[in-house]
């Protein structure tokens, strides 16, 4: 949770380059925000509380220049939203902000206010501020003063420094919160995320744990906490800028539903053969995974539902037993593992902290390790032994939709691969199956056609208060992910289903009040068993929104209030289509509710607690 970001070059740029970085990290944290400038050699902080636009009307009023500066955008963890903890925390000429929690803070706060330090706030960050400038006196350097302070820093972090005692610099470091580095002509940057730097430039410098980064006007220095110097390597990120704008959508949430079909092609591209049936996917040389006989799949949230989905298509395609677990349950019971497991921690942020906790676990415990994620680079994605990553592009809106789906898809391709691995499909099989992910993003596209239709259902529909949505078989997990996207986006509270459980009790709720989603692709396999839920609903006077892809529904017409017909496909990847008119039916809703869409309350992009 939370963003930071530095920037140190031109003066007449470092206002607008910090408050346009915070805009585009605003997703990972929006209570409230702050800047610190340096100019002159004297530090000034300007914070606000709420979105960053009430931040950027204050700074208005006060044309400003600075040389360099930070900045921050809190998701509350030690402290409410108020302006006092808002960052950046100051201790004498030193301005802090940070990403994490600290740990140790009660005893570095004890020992620092018996040394005289006053706090003014309720967080864990000031201690930062006032540990940096106890550190600081006598002989030792700011920068030195800035590592001996974090040799005591225990628990996660990602943190910038600026101070009166080296007006020209910005000091980071991180440990468990992720912190990049960017590199422009006679500039430097400092971000938590890639987004907030890609209009400037495309250099980047992952920092791993434990590095300490000076940045001045022209120049990097990378250490580790001791001061030895560290090499990393510069990555050139190929990102489209218009990839973080929302090029005319209202919102971020409908701009990324409908870049689903560019986003799983960018996702299956160069993955796979169609002649030979082959998948390929970086690292796997050597079929590292002909031996496990179980899966684990770890995850939390929508990528939890996706897992739940991948279950289907592994156990359908490679016959390999998938376990799938929710990331901030797995740790606290003792799992079974053994280096015939392999564990997939699937999240889009790569920083969930539940699913990074998780994925120790699996390690620790001799699993083999894989992870899916969507962020280049991440906490996940390094920790694991292997990554598939999922090409979404960046994700800004809270609800996740098209990183879902492509989560989706490398299940399916990671199916067909281990399918081939424990020969349980011959080439052939492999081809067709291949085959019918290739046709996906053309009916997503046809899909997303159905915009219109389900805005006039969300008129129909957005006044009621409970929402039930039901499947059966691999529509289950659709469900779910349905009921969370309604739930998220427009805080009606809604549940999800398997279809045959509902008449083991919530079938108790359903009146005329109760709007029920029946998601029912034609799979012939279990559709006739979900036209019996049907039944079973109408009986109740449940109201029902039937969506198929059965192409002859008239039979029903009588007994459901609306019918939404999807385009068919092979069973296994139904959900990718399916999802899209329940993410759309959320959206609508939210927007007709009047909701903070993009940002709903409560929630982050990224969640870094436990
Ligand atoms: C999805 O819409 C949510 N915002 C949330 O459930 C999310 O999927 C979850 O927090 C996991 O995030 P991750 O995929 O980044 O690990």
């Amino acid at each position: 949770m939370c963003g930071i970001v530095g920037y140190v070059g031109d003066r007449k740029k470092t206002v607008g380059v910090l408050l346009d970085g915070l805009t585009r990290l605003e997703y990972r944290g929006y209570d409230s925000s702050g800047i610190a400038l340096m100019d002159d050699g004297r530090p000034r902080v300007f914070k606000s509380t709420g979105k960053l636009e009430n931040l950027k009307k204050k700074i208005a009023k006060h044309p400003l220049e600075g040389l360099l500066g930070i900045g921050h955008t809190r998701w509350a963890t030690h402290g409410d939203s108020t302006e006092k903890n808002a960052h950046p925390h100051v201790s004498a000429g030193t301005s802090v902000v940070h990403n994490g929690i600290i740990e140790n803070y009660s005893e570095l706060k004890e020992e620092l206010i018996r040394k005289g330090f006053k706090f003014y706030s309720d967080t864990d960050t000031e201690v930062l501020a006032h540990l940096i400038e106890s550190c600081c006196g006598g002989d030792l350097s700011f920068e030195d003063g800035v590592r001996e302070a974090f040799r005591r820093v225990e628990g996660s972090y990602a943190v910038a420094v600026i101070s009166d005692r080296a007006p020209d610099k910005v000091i980071a470091t991180r440990r468990f919160s992720p912190l990049i580095v960017a590199t422009g002509d006679h500039e430097n940057y400092l971000a938590s995320d890639v987004p907030a730097i890609l209009p400037y430039c495309r250099n980047v410098i992952f920092l791993e744990d434990g590095d300490v980064a000076v940045l001045d006007k022209n120049s990097v220095t990378i250490t580790d906490i001791d001061g030895g110097p560290v090499k990393r390597d510069v990555q050139t990120i190929n990102w489209d800028p218009v990839s973080v704008e929302k090029c005319g959508y209202r919102h971020f949430m409908i701009k990324e539903i409908h870049e689903q079909p560019q986003a799983v092609l960018d996702t299956m591209r160069g993955r796979f053969s169609e002649e030979t049936g082959e998948i390929f996917f970086e690292g796997f040389e050597g079929s590292p995974y002909k031996d496990i006989n179980r899966i684990m799949a770890l995850a939390c949230g929508t990528s939890y539902h996706a897992s739940l989905i991948g279950k289907y298509m592994i156990e359908t395609i490679a016959r390999v037993p998938v376990q799938v677990e929710i990331a901030s349950e797995f740790r606290y019971r003792n799992p079974i593992l053994d280096k015939q497991t392999l564990a997939i921690a699937v999240s889009q942020s790569g920083e969930t902290a539940d699913t990074s906790e998780a994925l120790h676990e699996a390690r620790a415990g001799g699993a083999k390790t894989l992870s899916i994620t969507n962020v280049l680079m991440s906490k996940i994605a390094r920790d694991a032994e292997r990554v598939i990553y999922t090409h979404a592009g960046p994700e800004i809106g809270v609800a996740s939709t098209k990183a879902f789906t492509t989560q989706l898809l490398v299940f399916y391709l990671l199916s067909v691969y281990l399918g081939r691995v424990k020969k349980q499909i011959d080439r052939e099989k492999a081809a067709e199956l291949i085959r019918d992910a290739i046709r996906l993003p053309q009916l997503m596209q046809m899909t997303l056609r159905l915009d219109d239709e389900i805005k006039d259902l969300a008129k129909e529909f957005f006044h009621y208060r409970n929402f039930l949505y039901l499947g059966r078989g691999i529509s289950y997990p659709v469900a779910f992910e349905g009921a969370l996207k309604l739930k998220e986006v427009s805080y009606i509270h809604a549940e999800g289903y398997a279809a045959g459980e509902m008449k083991h009790g919530p079938i108790a709720l359903i009146d005329d009040e109760m709007p029920v989603v029946l998601i029912a692709p034609n799979d012939g396999i279990t559709y006739r068993k979900i036209l019996g839920n049907l039944q079973e609903v109408r009986a109740r006077r449940g109201k029902i929104i039937f969506l198929t892809s059965d192409t002859t529904p008239e039979e029903l017409r009588g007994s459901v209030d609306r019918v939404i017909e999807i385009p068919a496909c092979n069973y296994l990847l139904s959900p990718l289509i399916s999802v899209i008119p329940l993410q759309l039916l959320a959206y609508h809703i939210a927007v007709l509710k009047g909701t903070d869409v993009d940002q709903p309350r409560n929630l982050a992009k990224v969640v870094t607690v436990e």
